[in-house]
């Protein structure tokens, strides 16, 4: 079985992250792609020379040339800037839709049948305009954001009740954004929900509800948390992890549910989107989307989660970007 072919297109954070962890996990061999003249080639240098003691064996190669990508298996997109203190998401729009265009046209000429994961902020729009440039089905074209808002939503309960985080499961759907969607009442730690064992430490609801409602609010800032003291760019280390997620259920066909930035057609009553939902991944990328049910609150939640989603893109129309 010859070895998958993996492009990431931007060397900076998380592309050097991703190359270190495809390495260590030897999922395929690399081809990181920047515009900056030997960085990728730097990098990946730098990590192939640790395959001695890391034991890994894939060929990892930095380039400057959109060639080099050709007939890649799978693309992990993160070319584009990353957020300054007090900036949010959206304001990088206008200059990473313009970064954003340029790579949907090299990837849809050199890697016409790969499969695309993009983490590029602000999220929901970017993969919408790949996946407009690129012309790409919809199931090969998705972005990264569920798997660390989940990741970090689950972190956060973990600490609060002093259980391992590898019995938490949580889930936050909707756009990746201040509106996004932590799920309260399918929070659960090994199938016993999060609520009850809430009450429980608190033997009072209303602090319960208090003690969740900033579990909450602090996984719908999280990153920007980060940022504030990184001061000088954004998380890289847990958005480069739930990438490899994403990357590993794909190769590995393994049919993971997950939250993913999915195209919606009809889905949650949503039509002609990217939203985070639950999604089944698998060799052919989205393979299933999964439409639980939410009652009203949630609803009122998610609908608000699109409707910023479908502003974002609206905008990126009217900017003609
Ligand atoms: N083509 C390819 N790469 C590009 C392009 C382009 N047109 N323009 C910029 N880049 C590269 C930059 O040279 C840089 O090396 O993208 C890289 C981005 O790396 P960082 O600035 O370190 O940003 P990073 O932390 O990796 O985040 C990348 O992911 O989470 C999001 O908001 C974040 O949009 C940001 C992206």
């Amino acid at each position: 079985m010859s070895r998958k072919k993996i492009a990431l297109i931007g060397g900076g954070q998380i592309g050097g992250v991703l190359t270190q962890l495809i390495a260590l996990k030897e999922l395929g061999d690399v081809v990181l792609f920047d515009i900056v003249e030997d960085l990728p080639q730097g990098k990946t240098l730098d990590i192939a020379e640790a395959s001695r003691v890391d034991g890994f064996d894939v060929s990892l190669k930095g380039t400057n040339e959109y060639k080099d990508i050709k007939d890649s298996d799978l693309v992990i997109i993160t070319a584009g800037l990353p957020r300054k203190p007090g900036m949010s998401r959206d304001d990088l729009l206008t200059t990473n839709a313009k970064i954003m265009r340029s790579v949907a046209e090299g990837v849809k000429e050199f890697a016409p049948d790969s499969i695309v994961i993009i983490i590029s902020n602000p999220l929901d729009a970017m993969v919408t305009l790949f996946k407009k440039v690129s012309g790409f089905p919809v199931n090969r074209v998705m972005g990264q954001a569920g798997v660390l808002d989940s990741s970090r939503f689950s972190s956060f309960i973990a600490w609060e009740l002093g259980v391992s985080v590898k019995d938490v499961n949580a889930m936050v759907l909707g756009g990746h954004g201040d509106t996004m969607v932590p799920l309260i009442r399918y929070a659960n730690v090994n199938g016993v929900p999060v609520m009850e064992m809430l009450e429980r430490k608190y033997k009072d609801a209303a602090k319960a509800k208090e003690v969740m409602d900033a579990m909450v609010q602090r996984t719908k800032m999280a990153g920007g948390e980060v940022v504030k003291l990184l001061k000088t760019g954004s998380a890289f280390y847990s958005p480069a992890s739930s990438a490899i997620t994403m990357a590993e259920a794909i190769l590995k066909d393994e049919k993971r549910l997950l939250p993913v930035c999915s195209y919606l057609d009809g889905e949650f009553g949503v039509d002609g989107y990217y939203v985070g939902v639950p999604t089944v991944l698998g060799e052919k990328g989205v393979e299933q989307i999964i439409e639980l049910t939410l009652d009203n609150d949630e609803q009122a939640m998610f609908d608000n989660s699109v409707n910023a989603v479908t502003k974002l893109v609206a905008d990126m129309e009217r900017l003609g970007l």
